[in-house]
């Protein structure tokens, strides 16, 4: 029965599948491990968000793969992977990307990228600098300092692949550049001019160069020349893959704590990285997916800028970091590394509507005596299980800990839950209970192999 009698609802049976995946923490959680363990049962996976600034790891039998742009999905052979219009498209990284995979034997043949993709030119990542330095009070004139408080914005640390400024221009509309542009060189030229007119005075007023428009445009439109054979209506194909029964999986970037509406706003990155994202990100309506996998380390990282409150300044810290080879994929830099948080989790979880957990790097853990978990926080002497997504509320928050025994064995052979030691069973069983949603997988290492399927 409609909630609204004269309403219909949705068929109970519609055709296709949909299965989003995405990070429940501040990104490199696992999703690229979990997106090319799942793509044996998809015929489609779609990048829906991000760009660049994603780095997904996926080792399959020893050989280490870095994706950035491309969907995890192209490492396996005969599946369509599409880059969706709502991921921000630099054409060199991507060019790059491409040949690095083809260097090492994939075949990319099934890559497809969204023509209302955004372009990301090479002033957008001056752009991105700029701001940071500005916030830094790194360029000359600029009195801004860094500073601790959290009353004071710092530098986001981004990963100045001129994502920020990217979406900046979509939104803004004159002077943004679709994938559609690269073919359309009045169109293009046109557009780079309103950047140029807009940006070239800032840009002069800090010393960094300007938008040289004929070079710009000369230089987007060769590499519009390779990928036209790539650039479609993804809308449409994705529709159409649904129509003839196919199974779509989603693969989210960057995590939930890094969203730009539900994320530790302002230090977060520019675009919809929770399961909202994928209606707007792809053309695919959201309340299509039939399941949501929330990805989450068993503790918790953190790249760049912004509160993190069960961070870690100790030799426990060093040591997760160190056996979690915790070093970004895309940028190298160390991550900042704490407990497990499971304020925030329950909270991203909720945000997401997941269905099923995948707990990544458990055996990391292996080795740490006494685990402490994050339950509730205390913001102004009052105690609270509720996440507030903003920095300057959570700055205040103080972890509140349950400790939980550890475990010394190793767990990289383990292949079902029953083979885990007692004590990693129970620390898992507080995950499940506390978030409220059922385990789906459990991953004791980086190999595709070393994976517990549970149920
Ligand atoms: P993503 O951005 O969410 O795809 O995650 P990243 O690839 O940036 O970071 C996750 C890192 O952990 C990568 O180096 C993976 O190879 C690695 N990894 C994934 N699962 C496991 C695991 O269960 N154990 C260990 N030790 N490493 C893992
Ligand atoms: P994956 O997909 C971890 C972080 C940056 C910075 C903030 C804003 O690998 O999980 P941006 O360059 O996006 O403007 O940076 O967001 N960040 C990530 N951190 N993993 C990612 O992606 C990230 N993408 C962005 O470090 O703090
Ligand atoms: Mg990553």
């Amino acid at each position: 029965m409609s909630a609204i009698s004269n309403v219909p609802t949705r068929s109970a049976k519609p055709q296709g599948v949909c299965t989003g995946v995405v990070g429940l923490q501040w990104g490199d959680e696992g999703k690229g491990k979990i997106v090319d363990l799942l793509t044996a049962q998809h015929d489609v996976v779609v990048r829906y968000n991000g760009g660049a600034n994603a780095g997904h790891s996926v080792v399959i039998a020893g050989q280490r793969y870095a994706l950035h742009l491309i969907p995890a999905g192209i490492l396996s052979p005969g599946k369509l992977a599409v880059i969706g219009n709502g991921v921000v498209v630099d054409p060199e990284a991507l060019l790059k990307e491409l040949d690095t995979l083809i260097g090492k034997g994939v075949d990319v043949a099934g890559l497809v990228v969204s023509q209302n993709a955004h372009v990301v030119l090479p002033y957008h990542k001056e752009e991105d600098t700029l701001r940071e330095e500005l916030l830094k009070g790194e360029v000359a004139g600029a009195r801004l300092t860094r500073v601790s408080e959290p009353s004071i914005v710092t530098e986001i640390g981004t990963t100045r692949r001129g994502i920020g400024p990217c979406y900046a221009d979509k939104v803004q509309r004159a002077a943004g550049v679709r994938m559609a542009d690269l073919l359309r060189p009045e169109i293009l030229t046109a557009k780079i001019n309103i950047a140029a007119t807009l940006k070239n005075p800032v840009f002069a007023s800090r010393g960094t160069p300007s938008i040289n428009v004929s070079e710009v445009v000369e230089r987007a439109l060769a590499f519009g020349k390779r990928l036209a054979p790539m650039i479609r209506d993804t809308t449409y194909l994705l529709h159409e893959q649904l129509a003839a029964g196919k199974r779509v999986m989603f693969e989210g970037a960057n995590g939930t704590l890094l969203d730009v509406d539900h994320g530790t706003y302002p230090y977060v990155t520019g675009s919809s990285t929770a399961a909202g994202g994928i209606g707007p990100g792809s053309g695919v309506p959201t309340q299509r997916l039939s399941s949501l996998l929330g990805v989450m380390k068993a503790y918790s990282t953190r790249v760049g800028s912004g509160p993190m409150p069960t961070e870690l300044f100790d030799a426990v810290g060093d040591g997760i970091r160190q056996r979690g080879r915790e070093f970004g994929t895309t940028t190298g830099r160390p991550r900042r590394v704490g407990w497990l948080d499971l304020v925030a989790l329950k909270y991203t979880a909720m945000i997401n509507g997941a269905t099923g957990l995948s707990v990544m790097l458990l055996d990391v853990l292996s080795g740490v005596e006494k685990l402490q978990v994050c339950t509730a926080y205390l913001i102004d002497e009052r105690s609270t299980d509720r996440f507030p997504a903003d920095s300057f509320d959570l700055a205040k928050a103080k972890p509140v800990y349950t400790t939980l025994p550890g475990f010394v064995e190793p767990v990289t052979g383990a292949r079902t839950i029953s083979e885990l030691p007692a004590n990693a069973r129970s620390y898992l069983d507080m995950i499940e209970r506390t978030v409220g949603v059922p385990l789906a997988f459990v991953s004791v290492g980086p190999d595709r192999e070393q994976t517990i399927v549970v149920g």
